[in-house]
């Protein structure tokens, strides 16, 4: 199984790469790990495949570029090698029960980027993992953005993708944001009651949602507890096994 964390800076991605792994490890899967991230300075685990070994931001930035600059500058450079890359995690895929693949810390550089949209593209199955963290989650409207924000990277990388909560560790109400973002017809409801343009907007664009999206849970995982982690198994185990089925 190929599973893969995309989420802006900081939504837990490498922290949960190491500890989902460590967990499968734990439960006697063989696992291999794929380091996308030509920015990163340091791992918490021991990547089998590493875009580092090719090309870093760093190096780069060393040349003159700014750091955004330097970021997509590696990717082009990437580019050319990205049939590599695919018969690399495939060869991996091939050895392992699963492989985990980490990217870039700026989502954007993987979404909007020629080298991550192919290499999903040409993987097979892969399942990707939307974490975004409870800090985004301020007012409704941003419950709906979220929701939103995991199919267009459906749309995006043509992926089957589950939004995931990362860090639930750090909230004490979590049923209040589980009602949020599981129930979008109580979401919707609760739009409805906001004045604002922004909140208008969401509360139409909640209206199609059900419509849109194929039927999916959130997930809700803790890399600190490990909480939410067998949710995550059984869901990547039924993305592979009962083709799609992951309400
Ligand atoms: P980039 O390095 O920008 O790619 O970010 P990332 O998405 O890989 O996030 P990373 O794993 O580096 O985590 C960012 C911060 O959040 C770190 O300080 C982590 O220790 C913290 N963090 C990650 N997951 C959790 C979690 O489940 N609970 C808590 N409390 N903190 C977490």
């Amino acid at each position: 199984m190929i599973l893969t964390f995309v989420g802006t800076a900081g939504s837990g991605k490498t922290t949960l790469t190491r500890a989902f792994g460590e967990y499968l490890e734990g439960n006697g899967y063989r696992v291999s790990y794929v380091n996308l991230d030509t920015g990163a300075k340091r791992l918490p685990y021991k990547p089998d495949l590493d875009v580092r070994d090719d090309v870093t931001a760093w190096e780069i930035m060393e040349e003159g570029y700014g750091p955004n600059g330097a970021i997509v500058e590696s990717y082009d450079r990437l580019l050319p090698r990205v049939s590599e890359y695919i018969s690399s995690i495939m060869e991996l895929k091939g050895r392992s029960d699963y492989v985990l693949l980490d990217t870039p810390g700026q989502m954007e550089t993987f979404l909007f980027h020629d080298f991550g949209v192919r290499l999903m593209e040409n993987l097979p199955e892969p399942l990707t993992v939307y974490l975004f963290s409870p800090d985004i989650l301020r007012k409704p409207a941003d419950f709906c953005f979220a929701r939103f924000f995991g199919l267009m990277i459906e749309l995006r990388l043509g992926t089957t993708t589950v939004p995931a909560m990362s860090k639930v560790d750090t909230v004490s109400n979590i049923d209040e944001y589980r009602r949020y973002l599981d129930d979008i017809e109580y979401l919707t409801a609760r739009l409805r009651l906001e004045p604002s343009t922004q909140g208008l907007l969401a509360h139409r664009m909640c209206l199609v949602f059900p419509e849109l999206a194929p039927p999916t849970r959130v997930l809700y995982l803790s890399s600190k507890t490990g909480e939410g982690f067998d949710d995550l198994e059984t869901l990547a185990y039924e993305h592979y096994c009962t083709c799609g089925d992951l309400t």
